[in-house]
């Protein structure tokens, strides 16, 4: 085996200069004669370092007139040119600086140069309790270099995830000086490519809305992706890639970067007149300004960057293995998830025990594995203005208390699940009248509210003591083995008195992830989901901790298709938590097909959010066959490979999933929007097997009657008027199967497999697709052993 990190010149003679090395990935730098540490290459594997001829600086120029600053002993040495991992202030490099200090004596300027270089199997985690992704000897291999300014000691760490073909790269700065200095930007990772006409790509949106990809060419200046909210944010995601202009899903090269890290971030994009692109993630400095006292280290949250040659889809393919492999962890990690019922859209805060074990008890005939109980259990939460911060369950509503509840819900078969908002505290509550100052606040100000509530100060040991007590109790009384961590409000009135203000940030995203560790550590067998209003902290940070979390609190599935697909650039499927709910959707009031929320919900962690009893029996039974389906496919619909097709319609989405085997795969198609005189559609199934052999299913699934209008009385034996009480009572028993589709051919025919027409106005048979406005159809492929004869309902066309 090659080894992942291989260094040249390690002997003093040259550089030295490093190489580290993915399967498809290439990643080198080397320490130039005056002891930077240049950027050499980003991109396509190297078998060996010297493959890269001339390891020599990249861009010496004697410095133009008045453009910049050389070396007084090497002319042609000038810092704005070179291409850096890492860089300084007041030397030279006009560009963003990736670290700002300010020192006792006012200084500013900082220099780091390379001292010395380490090698480490495996992965080094962070000594503050950040999070970090793992890995072993076998699949991750660490390089340290130390570089040193003054009284200032930079550690550069980079660790090579081989098979993920992720770098991950953060920094930790310590003080050897006997003064404090003040640390007001600190980033985790710089480097400096040389632009090839890049566009960016940033996933950005809003409550419901959220990880909506925008596209558009770097502009020269400085491009920020930033958040100040306090969250990684729905506004735009920590996520960031750099594509090539003719990079599509299939071809071309991406670069991605990412962030393991939930609070403010940003990643700065910076194309110079020169042609230079330096890109920089790391903690925001809007707010933040860390004291660094004599002795004392900084770590920044890791930062991972990958490559690929094979278009987005080969770069998410890197980010998938490594979420799976290397940031989800414990027993849940590639675990098969549970189909869960969740009662938040069905009830809101109104329900019963009743209600709920009624609830529950259809679900499980449903082929339920789980039930979730939302908002609302705890005493004087009757909505949302009250009771957050207290953990006393609301007697009315549950008279035999949660334990009562859990008790019959896994009486019947399911496993108990519980929703819980931990961080923040209504000012109507038992814990706020009892600790006024356990909140976020200024001494001077009325704090303001969010969601009627104040964020709770983690900053602090007893809030955190408090939260962690509480939380445990209560899961531990109710046998609790799933959980719902919500957040719901964005920061303000930053401010502790335990802390200094540019501090309390950063302090509390440590409070954060200690008090998840310390109450979900000793619960391994609790699935934990978070939320933040949906996807407001869906980041590496939160996935370190929850194999899953809510996308959005959106579930119109049309909506779902723009913020999965976002997610899933960085995120694979098995951590997005996905649900079918009534329809029309509470958030968009658009009607969708049920059989279009159920294909758009399989493409991530299921579960359904409704209330059974509303179902009709015909929706019931499409439901459990649904949810049978689901089950009998779940590898596949959980960890499957994922592909997104080139979108060659705005009015059709195509994904699919692959097993490792190539043995089977699923493609969804979606139709957003019907259209007229439709030309003839091809199915692209992409990554078959050229020469084996290959059936293609519809996945059966059923039409509304209600949605053929008064065009129905041409196949009705009595008249059935459109919105009619007839109408009514057909369609609550009965619905009309959808057309059998079954094709089969070879992986290279099926590559672009003819499908047979859609209804275009003129009627139907029973070779007729009927889709309309957000139809969808799921394709199951699956590999034949034999290679039958080329038959079907729709043959090889
Ligand atoms: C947030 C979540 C929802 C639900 C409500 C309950 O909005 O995103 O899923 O849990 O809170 O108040």
């Amino acid at each position: 085996m090659v080894a992942p990190i291989q260094v040249l010149g390690a002997d003093g003679s040259t550089g030295p200069a490093f190489h580290l090395r993915g399967s498809d990935v290439s990643y080198v730098l080397r320490v130039t004669d005056h002891g930077h540490v240049e950027h050499v290459h980003f991109g396509a594997v190297l078998a060996d370092l010297t493959e890269l001829a001339d390891l020599q600086p990249l861009l010496r120029q004697h410095p133009a007139q008045n453009e910049g600053v050389n070396s007084p002993d090497d002319p042609s040495y000038w810092l704005d040119r070179q291409t850096l991992e890492w860089s300084g202030y007041g030397r030279g490099d006009y560009r963003l600086p990736p670290i700002e200090v300010r020192r006792h004596d006012g200084g500013l300027v900082t220099d780091f140069r390379f001292q010395s270089f380490a090698l480490r199997d495996g992965t080094v985690a962070c000594a503050d309790g950040l999070p970090t992704a793992i890995g072993d000897a076998e699949n991750a291999s660490t390089l340290i270099l130390t570089l040193v300014d003054a009284d200032l000691m930079l550690e550069l760490y980079y660790t090579v995830f081989v098979e993920a073909n992720v770098i991950a790269k953060r920094v930790v700065l310590t003080n050897t000086a006997a003064q404090a200095v003040r640390i007001p930007r600190l980033m985790s990772q710089q480097v400096d490519l040389i632009d090839r006409g890049y566009e960016v790509i940033t996933l950005n949106g809003a409550w419901i809305a959220e990880a909506h990809p925008h596209r558009s060419p770097v502009a020269p200046g400085i491009t920020l992706n930033s958040s100040t909210t306090g969250f990684s944010s729905n506004r735009h995601n920590p996520g960031v890639l750099l594509v090539a202009p003719d990079t599509g899903e299939n071809h071309g090269e991406a670069y991605g970067f990412n962030l393991v890290y939930s609070g403010n971030h940003v990643t700065a994009i910076e194309l110079t007149q020169r042609g230079l692109l330096r890109v920089q993630s790391g903690i925001n400095p809007v707010g933040f300004e860390w004291t660094l006292h004599a002795g004392e280290r900084f770590e920044t949250p890791q930062a991972v960057l990958s490559f690929s040659a094979q278009g987005l889809n080969g770069l998410s393919a890197n980010f998938h293995r490594f979420v799976e492999g290397h940031i989800v962890r414990g027993p849940w990690a590639r675990r098969a998830r549970p189909v869960l019922l969740n009662n938040w859209e069905a009830t809101n805060f109104t329900f019963t025990h009743r209600k709920l074990v009624k609830m529950a008890r259809q679900a499980k005939s449903l082929g339920v594995e789980l039930f979730v109980l939302d908002d609302g259990w705890f005493a004087g939460r009757s909505d949302d203005h009250a009771g957050l911060g207290d953990y006393s369950v609301d007697t009315d509503k549950l008279p035999r208390g949660l334990s009562g509840l859990s008790a019959d819900v896994r009486a019947l078969g399911l496993d108990f699940g519980l929703w819980v908002e931990p961080e923040s505290v209504n000012p109507d509550s038992e814990l706020y009248r009892a600790h006024p100052d356990w909140v976020l606040r200024t001494a001077e100000r009325e704090p303001l509210l969010g969601r009627h509530q104040l964020i709770l100060d983690l900053t602090r040991p007893e809030v955190r003591d408090y939260v962690v007590g509480q939380v445990g109790t209560v899961l531990d009384a109710a046998d609790v083995s799933y959980v719902k961590w919500d957040a719901n409000r964005t920061f303000a009135d930053i401010a502790s008195p335990t802390c200094p203000a540019g501090e309390v940030l950063h302090r509390y995203q440590l409070g954060l992830y200690e008090v998840l560790r310390r109450i979900f550590e000793p619960r391994p067998h609790i699935l934990l989901e978070s939320c933040a209003s949906g996807g407001n902290r869906f980041d590496l940070g939160m996935l370190c901790f929850s194999p899953q979390i809510w996308a959005s609190d959106c579930t119109d599935p049309i909506e779902r298709l723009t913020i999965q697909g976002g997610l899933s650039y960085f995120y694979p499927p098995s951590t997005m938590g996905a649900h079918v709910t009534a329809s029309p959707s509470e958030q968009t009031l658009r009607a969708t097909p049920l059989s279009t929320r159920f294909n758009v919900a399989a493409f991530g962690v299921l579960g359904y959010e409704l209330d059974p009893e509303e179902l009709s029996a015909s929706e019931r039974t499409e439901i459990r066959s649904q949810i049978a389906f689901y089950k009998q496919h779940r590898e596949l619909c959980q960890f499957g490979a994922l592909l997104r097709a080139d979108q060659v319609q705005p009015d059709r989405v195509t994904l699919t999933r692959l097993n490792a085997a190539g043995e089977s795969a699923l493609v969804g198609a979606f139709q957003t929007r019907a259209i007229a005189a439709q030309p003839p559609e091809q199915l692209e199934i992409p990554r078959l097997d050229p020469a084996a052999r290959y059936r293609v299913t519809a996945v059966p699934h059923t039409l509304e009657i209600r949605g053929f209008g008064r065009l129905i009385n041409r196949l009705s034996p009595v008249p059935i008027r459109d919105g009619g009480v007839v109408q009514s009572v057909v369609n609550r028993h009965y619905r009309m199967p959808a057309v059998v589709q079954e094709y089969r051919g070879s992986g290279a025919a099926l590559s672009r497999l003819r499908l047979i027409p859609q209804f275009d106005g003129t009627g139907a048979d029973a070779n007729t697709r009927i889709l309309g406005d957000f139809g969808s159809t799921l394709y199951l492929i699956e590999k034949l052993d034999s290679a039958p004869a080329i038959t079907g309902g729709g043959d090889e066309r």
